[in-house]
């Protein structure tokens, strides 16, 4: 009981949550037949909704970013990380002594090709690899989610909920970032791959934050502070509203190719203002009681 709790608290921070769930992974190291440091990357299967974690090679590009490529082996398909991250884009990097939520971002087109010099400058045996298997190797950059603006460390909950806000801000920021870019730089139809994982991973991140809340902090709070009744039951209507935005969003999400992108633009539009309001009067009417309570949970 006290581990689910503590589990649904931690998901008023998405990027958190997905650190929490994973820290009781055993480390896997491997030898890789390539000249590379190693990093761990755990990411969540497509079917079975579990943790997995693979040892790979990386490079840095120019950004600083971990680039990892699907090489499988020089097998003819990709392999099973790379279609759990398709699936889930938040995933978590733990690279020497640091251990990092990223989201995994393939690269396409042109820059997919100039990313694959690069790591073949760094090891060539992934050529090798490529000719092989028959397919291109997927170069996937692991971006670092950042949470600007929020408390560095959570002592109470009231931190944890701003670290959520930030990064949910954040990753939709990036989302209305991606599509200008990939918009103006290419006048086709649909959505770009990368638009695609930052939308998902928030998506994810948001159902996460909602499901911790629901579970966890309301119900606590409804009992502790009965006069936020009135201001929960709005929180809770606000979050029916954004949650059919976010089931929109994702519906565009899975035809890329065919998504029309002027309503793609109109729905990240509408998910800004009513979750920048949602936002701002959850941390109005809550913080305060909030900030009572500490973080993370001491045990009855
Ligand atoms: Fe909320
Ligand atoms: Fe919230």
């Amino acid at each position: 009981m006290i581990i689910s709790l503590f589990t649904a608290l931690a998901q008023v921070c998405p990027a958190a949550a997905f650190t929490c769930l994973h820290a009781v992974l055993p480390s896997r190291r491997s030898h890789l037949p390539f000249p590379l440091p190693e990093l761990l990357l755990t990411t969540t299967g497509a079917r079975s909704g579990r943790p997995h974690t693979t040892p790979l090679g990386y490079v840095r590009d120019e950004r600083g970013r971990p680039l990892v490529t699907g090489s499988a082996g020089g097998a003819p398909h990709h392999p099973a990380w790379y279609h759990n991250l398709l699936a889930h884009p938040m995933t978590e990097v733990e690279l020497g002594t640091e251990t990092f939520p990223a989201v995994a971002v393939p690269a396409e087109g042109a820059d997919r090709d100039r990313l694959f010099d690069l790591v073949v400058r760094a090891a060539p045996g992934f050529a090798d690899d490529e000719e092989k298997a028959g397919r291109k190797l997927p170069v996937v950059a692991l971006e670092r989610v950042e949470a600007e603006g929020a408390p560095a460390e959570a002592t109470n909950l009231a931190d944890k909920l701003l670290q959520g806000h930030a990064w949910l801000r954040h990753q939709l920021g990036r989302v209305r970032a991606e599509a200008d870019a990939y918009f103006a730089g290419d006048t086709g139809a649909g959505l770009g791959l990368q638009i695609r994982q930052h939308c998902l991973a928030f998506c994810e991140g948001l159902h996460f934050h909602h499901t911790g809340e629901e579970m966890a902090v309301f119900p606590a709070l409804e009992k502790s502070h009965p006069g936020l009744t009135a201001a929960l039951a709005r929180l809770r209507a606000e979050h029916v509203t954004v949650e059919r935005i976010r089931g929109e969003l994702e519906a565009l999400l899975g035809d890329m190719a065919g998504a029309d992108r002027a309503r793609f633009r109109a729905e990240v539009e509408r998910m800004t203002s009513e979750l920048d309001a949602h936002l701002a009067y959850e941390e109005e009417q809550l913080l305060p009681a909030l900030a009572a309570i500490p973080w993370p949970p001491v045990a009855p």
